[in-house]
């Protein structure tokens, strides 16, 4: 038998490892023609969301939406930390999205599409036809499924309209979805089926990347095999066909279990479904994301309050007008694109692209052909992105004719110099942007510039949100100053409407993991004694802006998505000859971190490393999704460890990004540090 258990390294928050210390930039003031036509630009709005006017401040963003009933109290903290917000109130968020827009805009486009292959056009969707399209699926979810309020749905869509639409069609009932990043494989997807108890999945048959039409249903027969191994059985498989009438997969349909969505809408045509008065604090849907145990959690997000924040930031941060053509280059399986494509921005009535492929494809001027295409002003990415699309040539024609007014990043810190290529060459001066720093768990933005007010500083996300209140504390628990310039744990000392409700049937763990460190007492109602940990490193300058670090726990961040370490780990050793393995993050120029793998063989193993190299690369694949392949795989004699056993992955992380290893004699096998770091670094 192997023996499979994991040691933890737990110095985890080491300063060293999380900074990324630039120096401090000059501001770039925004531009007189933004700041005309700005939605905020109010000088005093950071006052009026002061705390002595908290929580009351958050009507402004509540009143943004259309109520059924109107709510009683705007924050009620009589059970920390499981706050609610707007309790009393009645609202449905599809109503909100699609509904109350069709007056103004009925025949306005909601969503435009683009495939990723260049010879399909774009095709538009207007307020009125998402209105219809969204009817006719939420009468199949209710009539043909049997789903209701508070019935949990898990969809594996990639990114076309169907995925909106299906989202949409689950809120105008409240029916819980959990949407799956579409890259993630059929076991993740699996995985999240059983732990939020659905009974059915919504997938597709198949989709554009890079050039090549991927079979997608073959995950579904993944994905259902292993709900059902974990105890949970999914009834029906619902697939959409990416072109409707033929089917594009390779994978078989499973008869009497896998449907085509679009046949069954048949039955549906011009039905409409009334949508359902909720609570204020029903969840509107999950989003499973990495922490620093193996599995991954359920971010739980409620009707009222998330779709407050959501509309009140895409109104004020990104800036969103009706007339605007928006662009968010993130995936809606995201928190990203749940915020800011789906929910934010439709509340707002905007006119938001939808990306199907990759942005490189088929080459680096892809994303700026699009806009100009369709005239897109507001252009929304990643800091991976913006790396990966600056690396041309010097030969390259420059980025095509068009004109944003304002751009933003979001997901990983921005190095100043990706920033000013951003600026310069994309924004050609002109467009405001925006370093938007978050998390899942946040719901949307809780620092950054607000652009027609806050100058921008390269390298740094800006000031805290109106209404938001950040405190930074050192190791020890103390806070530092503000202003101290100093590193330590970043925190947010109040509520807000955006907040996770809690995690998907485990409400302890949300209190331990967001909450238990820094409560300054377990008993109080007030929640003045309950921060909330994000999990990163951070600084605050004497201007008040922060820059953030990067995670201060077992979390990489890769182009922007979270991957636990652990889940990693637990990958690797499911490969048999694999008996311990450790995962590091390895700095990476356009991806900003990068897992790197080290693993140590079972006794008496005959594998050769290149068999194990690559049935560990297949088994990250297949247990997580291509985004977990590590870029490098160690095979190694033995582990660095201490005396108590501890796997040493602080040693190994610096060895993997070429630095000092420090003082290694403590550890019960010293030795091997050198052996490794000749076979790495060579
Ligand atoms: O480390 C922070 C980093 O991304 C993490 C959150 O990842 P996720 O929950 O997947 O949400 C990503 C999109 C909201 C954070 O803990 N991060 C996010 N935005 C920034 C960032 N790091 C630096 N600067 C940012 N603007």
């Amino acid at each position: 038998m192997t023996d499979k258990t994991v040691n933890r390294d737990d110095a985890a928050a080491n300063e060293a490892q999380i900074a990324v210390l630039w120096q401090e930039e000059s501001y770039f003031k925004p531009s007189q023609s933004f700041i005309d036509q700005a939605n905020m630009k109010d000088p005093d709005i950071r006052k009026r969301f002061g705390e002595e006017n908290f929580p009351e401040c958050y009507r402004e963003y509540a009143d943004m939406l259309t109520w059924f009933k109107p709510y009683d109290q705007v924050l009620d903290t009589s059970n920390p930390p499981f706050w609610k917000w707007f309790t009393g109130g009645k609202i449905n968020a599809c109503y909100n999205c699609v509904d109350r827009h069709l007056d103004k805009y009925r025949n306005k486009a909601a969503f435009i599409f683009v495939s990723e292959v260049e010879d399909e056009p774009p095709v538009a969707m207007t307020y009125q036809e998402l209105y219809v399209r969204v009817n006719e699926m939420a009468a199949l979810l209710r009539d043909y499924c049997g789903l209701k309020a508070g019935d949990r749905v898990t969809l594996h869509l990639p990114m076309t309209l169907d995925l909106p639409i299906t989202m949409l069609a689950c809120a105008r009932l409240g029916i819980i979805h959990s949407q799956v990043f579409g890259g993630f494989s059929g076991k993740s997807a699996g995985q999240r089926i059983q732990d939020s108890g659905s009974r059915y999945l919504i997938t597709c048959d198949a989709y554009w990347r890079s050039g090549h039409l991927i079979d997608h249903k073959e995950k579904a027969d993944v994905a259902v095999q292993e709900a059902h191994d974990l105890g949970q059985e999914v009834d029906k498989v619902l697939v959409w066909q990416r072109y409707p009438g033929k089917y594009s997969a390779a994978t078989p349909m499973v008869e009497g279990r896998d449907v085509f969505v679009n046949d069954l809408l048949k039955q549906y045509r011009g039905q409409r479904v009334a949508p359902e008065q909720m609570d204020a604090e029903a969840p509107l849907f999950l989003m499973y994301s990495s922490g620093t145990t193996g599995k991954p959690k359920g971010c739980q997000h409620r009707t009222g309050g998330y779709l407050a924040y959501v509309t009140g930031t895409s109104k004020w941060v990104q800036d969103i007008h009706p007339e605007d053509t928006y662009w968010c280059m993130a995936d809606i399986g995201w928190i990203t694109g749940h915020s800011y494509i789906v929910y934010g921005p439709l509340a707002l009535a905007a006119t938001s692209v939808v990306y199907e492929g990759v942005p490189t494809y088929p080459d680096m001027n892809r994303p700026w052909r699009i806009a100009d295409q369709l005239g897109v002003n507001i252009f929304h990415t990643s800091p991976t992105a913006v790396r990966a699309l600056r690396r041309v040539g010097p030969e390259e024609p420059i980025k095509g004719p068009q004109h944003f007014k304002h751009m933003t990043t979001v997901g990983e810190p921005i190095e100043p110099s990706a920033w000013r290529w951003y600026y310069e060459q994309i924004g050609k001066g002109q467009a405001v942007i925006c370093d938007t720093w978050w998390q899942t768990e946040n719901g949307g933005f809780l620092c950054s510039t607000l652009p027609a007010l806050d100058k921008m500083k390269p390298g740094s996300a800006g000031p805290a949100l109106p209404g938001v209140y950040p405190v930074i504390y050192d190791e020890d628990g103390n806070e530092l100053p503000a202003g101290s310039n100093k590193a330590g744990n970043m925190c947010i000392r109040n509520p807000w409407p955006g907040i996770i409700q809690t995690i998907w049937g485990d409400d302890k763990r949300f209190v331990k993991t967001y909450f238990e460190r820094y409560c300054k007492n377990p008993d109080s109602k007030d929640w003045r004694d309950w921060p909330y940990m994000s999990g990163d490193g951070a600084m605050e300058a004497k201007d008040g802006y922060f820059r953030i670090l990067g995670r201060i726990d077992d979390v990489i961040n890769v182009s922007g998505h979270r991957l636990g370490t652990k889940e990693i780990e637990s990958a690797c050793l499911t490969v048999p000859d694999v008996a311990e393995a450790a995962v590091v993050a390895v700095n990476d120029e356009i991806k900003g971190k990068v897992p790197e793998v080290y693993v140590s063989l079972a006794a008496g193993s005959k594998a050769s490393s290149d068999a194990i190299v690559k049935a560990v690369n297949q088994a990250c694949e297949d247990m997580i999704g291509k985004i977990a392949k590590p870029s490098r795989v160690h095979v190694v004699p033995d582990m660095p460890k201490t005396r108590s056993g501890k796997i040493m992955r602080r040693v190994l992380a610096a060895i993997s990004n070429g630095r000092d290893v420090g003082d290694v004699t403590t550890l019960a096998n010293a030795s091997v540090v050198e052996d490794i770091r000749k076979q790495v670094q060579g």
